[in-house]
């Protein structure tokens, strides 16, 4: 069967994208598909329409890759593809409008506006400590953490969007859960010396992460049901991956849910093939298992 992969393409996460799709075409090879790997650009339909795969791999991040437009493409094209579909995509890709989903199932988020770029820069959107982040990327591109001891309101960078989004701090540990189908996998714990920023995400060394994590088993159990929740509440299909903050000392009202991502991370630092990795399921198998799911 031949797969072509998706990778890189324009988003702020194009050098991420470039990672996972390398990692995932190199073991698509090595598992018996023919490969094509395609760097999403303006002509990607015409190359898709002449290459007509049998399935589309989808290792892109970020917009137009995360957000339903491809898969709103791919959809048009008649290509089975990986990963979630276009309502999803767009619903999980876009921060405050996924938060309203996962309240109506019944999952902890924590209060968030969106603003005016210029307002949140005049004066404090919300009482310090809080989070100022664009709606829709992804790989902690342009997050600020604003905390009591700022002097004033964030100065942020002219590339930010017109309208950002002002969440209420989390504190805690990092966790993080993969469903793949049905099944939520294990729950990673990541360490890190300061913030799990994009340095800290993609350098070798950049975090340390504990899998399966240390934490009580309530902690851990209700990880795997807030993911699978999250999962069932955007109506993803395939893999994502939730990302979680646990403030220990609030036992398990301390767990909160910040985001699911789906199209999470296929790099060799990532998170997602390390919790198959624990599961017992290889890069390889991963892969395969993507593509045998793929549909349009
Ligand atoms: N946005 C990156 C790729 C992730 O969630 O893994
Ligand atoms: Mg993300």
């Amino acid at each position: 069967r031949t797969v072509a992969v998706l990778m890189g393409g324009p988003s702020a996460e194009r050098e991420v994208s470039l990672s996972s799709g390398r990692e995932c075409a190199s073991a698509l090879r090595d598992e018996g598909f023919e490969v094509t790997e395609l760097d999403a650009g303006p002509d990607l339909s015409e190359r898709l329409r002449a290459l007509a795969p049998d399935v589309v791999f989808n290792a892109l991040h970020g917009r137009w890759g995360e957000d339903g437009c491809v898969q709103g493409l791919l959809e048009w094209l008649r290509i089975p593809y990986t990963h979630s579909g276009v309502l999803a995509s767009a619903l999980a890709m876009d921060k405050q409008r996924s938060k309203a989903a996962f309240r109506a199932g019944g999952l902890p988020v924590v209060d968030s506006l969106i603003c005016r770029k210029a307002d949140v820069m005049a004066a404090h959107a919300m009482p310090p400590p809080y989070v100022v982040k664009p709606n829709n990327e992804g790989s902690s591109v342009g997050v600020y953490l604003v905390n009591e001891a700022a002097n004033g309101p964030p100065v942020l960078s002219a590339d930010m969007p017109d309208h950002v989004m002002v969440e209420t701090f989390a504190p805690g540990r990092e966790l993080t859960t993969t469903v793949m189908g049905d099944r939520a996998l294990t729950v990673t714990d990541i360490l890190t010396d300061g913030w799990y920023d994009y340095d800290a995400k993609y350098k070798p060394g950049g975090s340390r992460h504990v899998v399966p994590a240390d934490i009580p088993t309530d902690i851990f159990d209700l990880c795997l049901d807030y993911a699978l929740r999250a999962h069932e509440a955007l109506g993803c299909r395939g893999v994502s991956r939730t990302d979680f903050r646990w403030d220990e000392a609030r036992g398990v009202d301390g767990l909160i849910l910040l985001e699911t991502n789906t199209q999470p991370g296929m790099t060799p630092t990532s998170l997602t093939p390390e919790q198959a990795g624990a599961a017992g399921m290889g890069f390889g198998a991963l892969c395969r298992w993507m593509v045998e799911d793929a549909s349009c």
